[in-house]
């Protein structure tokens, strides 16, 4: 297994982007991508933050020993970095996925080392949860799990990591924060953090799609019927949510990748990165391709301005939680890639 450097997670670039807003409101991504960003298969993502806060929340309280397996279930981002940090550090990792899941993703967890589980996409989300819970019933002696759905070191981790990256590399003037629901521990948390630091003055809006068909990685739909709320979701802490459609984030992804084929992405705080890196890295193939929840991101951001909820002196922060590249073998970019 080739070793990641766990130094590069934390500390991401800060982009500035034009989203073509009637408002005129100053719009900032922060580019998730740059967190283990010289691993292979296209760098890391938002997950790399909660990977490393979880496992190191585990090893302080003592939680691991030098037999453990970490076994996680996930379809993409959080089992390849949950792989990646545990190889890394020396623990066997098992992973159990939907057969479905991208080759991107699933090529990350095996390039790591880790067992694949693999169960029948058909069959539907909960029963790789299950598939999950059983292999940990029959050895729990064996077993941690991280469980990024329960875990208060994934909200803990973008309270302590994401809001004050965020608060400082704004100069304190974010207003809006965007982000997409998943485990809710990107919003949660740095929402936490963030109307923490600002005395409330930060709007923190939350994202869902707007079907349980949607093709948006990494995010939940909730909005009817029984579904399973995640612990570490915490929606008191959210002030207005979003529903977007898979459609409308792909059209913005296209859009952005067309407005910026020619124009250079302004980098308005490159983190703990050099300029030459992050330039280097913001593109796939010359182009800037964002990922699946990052473009519905760019999309919520959109749908915000329309209704006349920005102004011109607003300064709004969404993340892009992974880069395009992640996504070659999708409807999204597969014609690009
Ligand atoms: C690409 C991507 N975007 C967004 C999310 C959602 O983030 P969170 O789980 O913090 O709500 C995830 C989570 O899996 C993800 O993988």
């Amino acid at each position: 297994m080739e070793g990641v450097d766990e130094s590069t997670i934390f500390e991401t670039p800060l982009l500035e982007l034009d989203l073509g807003l009637e408002s005129g409101a100053t719009v900032y991504a922060k580019a998730e991508w740059f967190n283990l960003y010289d691993a292979p298969y296209g760098g890391g993502s938002i997950k790399s933050r909660i990977a490393k806060g979880m496992l190191d929340g585990a090893e302080k309280r003592g939680e691991l020993g030098p037999t453990t397996t970490l076994i996680e279930p996930s379809s993409g981002n959080t089992g390849s970095e949950i792989a990646r940090l545990a190889a890394n550090r020396g623990y066997d990792v098992e992973i159990v996925m939907p057969d479905n899941a991208s080759g991107g993703k699933m090529g990350a967890v095996r390039d790591a080392g880790a067992e694949i589980h693999l169960v029948d996409a058909d069959r539907g989300y909960d029963a790789v949860i299950e598939r999950c819970e059983e292999l940990v019933a029959a050895d729990p002696g064996r077993y941690f799990r991280p469980n990024q759905y329960e875990n208060p070191d994934n909200p803990g981790t973008h309270e302590q990591t994401t809001a004050p990256e965020i608060y400082q590399s704004t100069d304190q003037q974010v207003t809006q924060f965007v982000a997409g629901v998943g485990t809710g521990g990107t919003i949660t948390g740095t929402g936490r953090g963030l109307h923490e630091r600002s005395d409330g003055r930060v709007t923190v809006v939350g994202f869902e799609p707007d079907s349980p068909l949607h093709a948006i990685d990494g995010l939940k739909y909730l909005r009817s019927g029984d579904h399973y709320h995640p612990a570490t979701y915490d929606e008191s802490v959210l002030d207005r949510k979003e529903y977007v459609s898979t459609q409308a984030a792909y059209d913005r992804a296209r859009e952005l990748r067309e407005r910026y084929a020619d124009r250079t992405v302004a980098i308005a705080d490159t983190g703990q990165h050099d300029t030459a890196t992050v330039r280097e890295q913001l593109r796939v193939d010359g182009q800037f391709l964002l990922g699946t929840s990052a473009a519905a991101g760019a999309q919520a951001v959109t749908q915000l301005d329309a209704t006349g909820a920005l102004d011109d002196d607003d300064v709004v922060v969404f993340v892009l939680c992974d880069r395009g590249d992640k996504y070659a073998d999708i409807p999204l970019w597969e014609e690009y890639l």
